[in-house]
């Protein structure tokens, strides 16, 4: 049986004031959340949340990763510093990250991989544009970003990271997937896994994120291949962050 997880991210979003006060806010109310619950911050708040979130419930995530140990790469921050912040997951290949900072499936592989290099759980968002589903693109997308992975790394590394299901055009706009629409890719998702490794396909945490809320996250997340939620603007509000966690 799978352990359902729900993360937030928080984009760029905040003040440190802020940061800590959602942070504490959520922690504060997960003790009738069944799920796994992360919120994943951005850079320059995690030493503080480290510090506060140590003896809670909520775990801490990174939004990217460097595809890089170390080195001359001003701006990324490597897998390393972000464990010794604690971050137990990082988001690679963020649909934002890939639309507006050029992450090609080959660099969100290496991201991934870092991640794991020191013991962070990558959560790898994929997903199509409204384009490509028009385009009947859905699948063949899903397909190159799963296999960019598994190219560098192989089925095996999936064993130990997550996986989202971002709808480019359900993110941030308001317009939801539907349940059905969500347990199709979701579903295509655990068999492309289970082609190459059952156990892994059937273990597999398999997130859907794009304008989930309060009102719709209850019918999502009852579907049999959906695991629990990325969860953008909703989880930028405590209260109805949690009203998401509780939907599980
Ligand atoms: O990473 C989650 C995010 O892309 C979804 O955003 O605001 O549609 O929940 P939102």
């Amino acid at each position: 049986m799978r352990k359902s997880l729900v993360v937030g991210n928080w984009k760029m979003n905040g003040t440190l004031a802020s940061a800590e006060a959602l942070a504490l806010g959520v922690a504060a109310g997960l003790s009738s959340s069944s799920a796994d619950v992360a919120v994943c911050a951005p850079y320059v708040f995690l030493p503080r949340l480290h510090e506060i979130l140590k003896d809670t419930k909520l775990a801490l995530g990174a939004q990217n990763i460097a595809d890089k140990e170390s080195g001359a790469f001003t701006g990324e921050i490597s897998a390393t510093m972000l464990s010794e912040m604690g971050c137990k997951y990082a988001l690679v290949g963020h649909s934002e990250r890939r639309t507006y900072y050029g992450d090609s499936n080959a660099s969100v592989a290496a991201r991934f991989c870092q991640a794991q290099s020191k013991g962070i759980v990558p959560i790898l968002c994929i997903g199509e544009t409204l384009e490509q589903r028009e385009q009947d693109q859905t699948f063949a997308v899903i397909d190159e970003q799963l296999q960019a992975v598994i190219d560098l790394a192989g089925i095996a590394a999936f064993a130990g990271a997550v996986i989202a299901y971002e709808p480019v055009w359900a993110i941030g706009t308001g317009r939801t997937a539907t349940d059905d629409q969500a347990q199709e890719v979701h579903y295509y998702i655990r068999q492309y896994l289970a082609s190459k490794d059952q156990s892994i396909a059937d273990n597999m945490q398999i997130l859907y994120g794009g304008s989930a809320k309060p009102d719709n996250a209850k019918g999502l997340f009852a579907m049999p291949d959906i695991d629990g939620g990325l969860i953008g603007g909703a989880s930028l509000d405590a209260d109805s962050f949690l009203q998401i966690c509780r939907s599980v």
